[in-house]
């Protein structure tokens, strides 16, 4: 079958549906463009949005072209097709799929049956309290992006009820993988050639704790992985602040190969604020963990999420968000205005900030971010570096052909090499020359290896 998966939302969608493309390529299926595509996926998400308008007009779209194509169906997985289930197969009769995030294991075989004539209607929609193992590709070795970085599960789903997050409602509760699963696929992916592995979860610092644990904290697995030989980069994300232990602080300084960046997820710098969303920190205990990261690793590069906006939240309360940001010195952030979900504790709380007070505290904060940007990126001029080639850079000129990259903390560094071709999955030696508004220039000092 020729089939076409359309994602929205974040990284751990996004490498679910590169999971199940995987997977249906083992099948004997082929990933094509949309306008040749025989069954139609759509990965959903609702985290931040009102996603289910976007779902509806895709799948609109979609039945357009279904049309002539007798043989060919549709599935939604992700979170929409959770909070909105069975209620697809009435408005769509061609959607024959839905999944959630617990249910996407067995979506693969779901999709063959379908394929092979059932006229089924299948739901995946139940929530399990264990994590269900999905199907690895088989042999020594296996496929591998031409990056040479690869993001690996090792837990589904969320126990902390933030008051804003619709996160354990869609994803149900936290269950961690098994942790010999965990390294045992990050020792074929690094067999295979991966050279940057990112270990995925809502809440990585909370790994083990809950019914799938097996006594192996993060602090643990985080070793295990990093010992793996010839693993160059290791990256994680995401942390709750909360959660973060000593011992994963410590590793910043001990652990060669993980990589100087944390995502650190602050949502709001203001106490008051912090206690409403449920976050169960204080701006004092968060920027403690700020100054034990800074001493592990004083190089470390940290980036944040921020809500603008929350029932609730003062002029005051928003000034203390700026004032950490500036203390921090994030590398980057993302910020968004707060949005009532669905089943949320915050749909009820109030007052609800005006629409255009919320858009002139993110614009100020993204200005401030800007500037804060901007700064950490001139200290970087003059530095040595090692540079990840990711590809060819978008913007073309001069001799020599520009290649992107990222540094070890994330950063992307352009450089002009004399190839035209090859160089992407390399490490390339380098010093940076120049700072531009969001990302680095660079030279190279040594040979790429
Ligand atoms: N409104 C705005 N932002 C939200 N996020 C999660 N839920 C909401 C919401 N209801 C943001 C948080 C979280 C990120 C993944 O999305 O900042 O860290
Ligand atoms: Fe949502 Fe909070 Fe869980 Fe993050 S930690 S997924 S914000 S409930």
């Amino acid at each position: 079958m020729k089939y076409h998966i359309s994602t929205f939302g974040c990284q751990m969608n996004v490498h679910d549906s590169e999971w199940l493309a995987r997977a249906l390529d083992s099948r004997g299926w082929t990933a094509v463009p949309e306008d040749e595509a025989q069954v139609f996926i759509v990965n959903t998400c609702s985290v931040r949005e009102k996603p289910e308008q976007k779902v509806y007009s895709e799948l609109g779209r979609i039945a357009g072209r279904l049309r002539d194509i007798p043989e060919g169906f549709a599935a939604v997985g992700g979170c929409v097709a959770q909070q909105v289930g069975r209620g697809f197969f009435e408005r769509f009769p061609f959607v024959r799929l839905v999944f959630g995030s617990d249910g996407i294991a067995n979506a693969p075989n779901a999709l063959e049956r379908l394929a092979e004539g059932s006229d089924e209607k299948v739901a995946l929609l139940d929530f399990v309290s264990l994590y269900e193992e999905r199907e690895q590709a088989e042999g020594e070795t296996v496929r591998i992006a031409e990056t040479r970085q690869a993001f690996v599960n090792i837990m589904q789903g969320c126990d902390n009820f933030c008051s804003y997050c619709i996160v354990p409602y869609t994803r149900g509760r936290q269950k961690s993988r098994h942790p010999e699963a965990v390294i045992e696929e990050c020792r074929m992916l690094v067999r295979s050639g991966v050279r940057e592995l990112t270990l995925l979860g809502q809440n990585v610092n909370s790994f083990g704790l809950d019914k799938g644990g097996v006594g192996v904290s993060f602090a643990d697995l985080l070793r295990s992985v990093a010992a793996i030989p010839g693993l160059d980069r290791l990256r994680f994300t995401t942390s709750h602040p909360k959660d973060i232990a000593p011992e994963v602080i410590a590793a910043f300084g001990e652990l060669e190969n993980l990589c100087p960046s944390l995502h650190l997820p602050l949502q709001s710098g203001s106490d008051a604020v912090l206690k409403r969303m449920k976050r169960r920190y204080t701006r004092e205990r968060y920027l403690s963990i700020v100054e034990g990261l800074k001493q592990a690793r004083p190089d470390i590069a940290l980036t944040t999420d921020l809500i603008v906006g929350f029932p609730g939240e003062t002029e005051e309360d928003f000034q203390e968000t700026l004032r950490v940001m500036k203390q921090v010195e994030y590398e980057s952030s993302f910020s968004f205005k707060y949005s009532d979900r669905p089943g949320v504790a915050a749909l009820n709380m109030e007052p609800k900030v005006s629409p255009e007070e919320a858009s002139d505290r993110l614009t100020r904060l993204q200005n401030l971010q800007n500037a804060i940007t901007g700064n950490s990126l001139k200290k970087q001029v003059g530095n040595r570096t090692q540079v990840l080639i990711e590809g060819v850079s978008r913007r073309q000129d001069g001799g020599g052909t520009w290649w992107k990259g990222r540094d070890p903390a994330g950063r992307i560094v352009n450089l002009a090499l004399p190839h035209e071709k090859g160089m992407t999955g390399l490490m390339v030696p380098a010093r940076i020359t120049e700072a531009k508004k969001h990302s680095l220039m660079g030279e190279r000092t040594g040979e790429p290896w």
